[in-house]
């Protein structure tokens, strides 16, 4: 069911002192292609969805934070000035965005908050940035008379990730929940912060999640173990090619004039990441000229490459993908980090309805439960409702 402010609102008027505030929300997002490939310095093409956070905040006059987690019904207050901050996994977002927010200046006071979210936990659809960025961009819009520019709130959830909850992330999912439109995919190339926005209106295909339900997790997981690997391989060539500062650089040649010097596993995710830039630009290329047959083919070769040399895939996912590829489903992929959560499928109309049944069907019956379907709607970034 979507959520809507009335349903924040009402938990706000109960748990604090009968007052409303401002309404703020954020999307979780999807993801065409570019996985990855964001802190490698390449390009990625996200769309904002529907489903997002929504949260109610309004200052208390004091220095304290009073946060109230609708869905985990769990409450916590911690101190603006606090350096070490709440413990509770969810209050380290908004401290961590409170903190980013004050080193940039803006006179952060203390506030009342309580929020919910219909972004599915751990599906790889970015429900932590969809918070980071509701609070981001309501503090800057509350304190600090909108003066900071869309992408460095995006840079702030990226901050907080880093400093307060311990991943390493690139910076594509706050990127997109800050910046989506409705109707629009973005292409973001994640060196120069340069976007373009591309209508995402296809003829006679749909786009649709299947979320395995196996949870992923990118904190404590080889997520940065990734990306490390990455770094060194560009370290390495540079050596060479002092013009390589990331694998947004680097080549196929490249990459075999060093193989001697880096480990089998450097190799083979660093040859993942050069594919998945190049594929990201004919993807667009492809778009514009309705040709989803090459768009579906490319997310083929993204899934195969998390699969097999990028190795973030797992048994649920592959299965998916497979059952996707028998059913004739144009293109079909791991979508996210990796590590369990959705495939994102590309599907013609006529095959919908047949995949979706098909694909529960087969799920259930190896897993022992049903996959759940999310039909993908493109909608806006952060903004304020009320
Ligand atoms: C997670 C990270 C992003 C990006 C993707 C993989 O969602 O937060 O920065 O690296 O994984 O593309």
């Amino acid at each position: 069911m979507k959520l809507t402010i009335d349903d924040v609102r009402s938990r706000f008027i109960k748990h604090f002192d009968g007052t409303t505030g401002s309404v703020y929300a954020s999307p979780g997002r999807i993801n065409l292609i570019g996985e990855h490939t964001d802190y490698n310095n390449g390009y990625v093409f996200p769309g904002a969805v529907e489903q997002g956070i929504i949260a109610e905040i309004k200052p208390n006059g004091t220095r304290n934070v009073r946060a109230y987690s609708i869905d985990l019904k769990d409450y916590t207050e911690f101190s603006l000035d606090d350096d070490k901050g709440p413990s509770a996994s969810w209050a380290r977002y908004i401290y961590g965005v409170c903190r980013e927010m004050m080193a940039l200046d803006v006179p952060v006071q203390g506030f009342n908050t309580a929020f919910a979210g219909d972004v599915p936990l751990g599906a790889g659809m970015s429900s932590s940035a969809a918070l980071e960025s509701t609070f981001a961009f309501a503090l800057n819009d509350l304190f600090g008379d909108n003066k900071i520019e869309k992408m460095e709130l995006a840079r702030v959830g990226q901050r907080t990730e880093h400093k307060y909850v311990g991943v390493n992330c690139g910076i594509m999912d706050q990127a997109i929940s800050v910046l989506g439109k409705k109707g629009s995919l973005l292409r973001l190339d994640c060196r120069s912060g340069e976007y373009e926005y591309f209508p995402w209106n296809p003829k006679g295909y749909q786009l649709v999640l299947v979320n395995s339900q196996v949870k992923h997790t990118l904190a404590g997981s080889p997520y940065n173990e990734r990306r490390l690997a990455c770094e060194r391989t560009a370290a390495v060539i540079a050596k060479k090619h002092p013009e390589v500062k990331s694998l947004r650089d680097a080549n196929y040649e490249m990459l075999e004039e060093v193989k001697p010097e880096i480990t089998d596993e450097e190799y083979r995710r660093s040859r993942y990441v050069i594919g998945e830039i190049d594929r990201v630009l004919k993807v667009c290329d492809a778009l514009q000229k309705d040709d989803y047959e090459t768009v579906g083919q490319m997310m083929y070769e993204t899934h195969y490459g998390l699969s097999k040399e990028y190795e973030v895939s797992c048994e649920e996912l592959d299965f998916l993908n497979d059952i996707a590829k028998e059913e004739g489903v144009t293109g079909s992929r791991i979508m996210g980090g990796g590590f369990g959560g959705c495939t994102i499928n590309l599907i013609a109309d006529e095959l919908v309805a047949n995949f979706k049944k098909v694909v529960s069907k087969k799920f259930e019956a190896k897993y022992g439960k049903k996959p759940i379907l999310i039909d993908v709607v493109i909608g806006d970034g952060s903004r304020k409702l009320c």
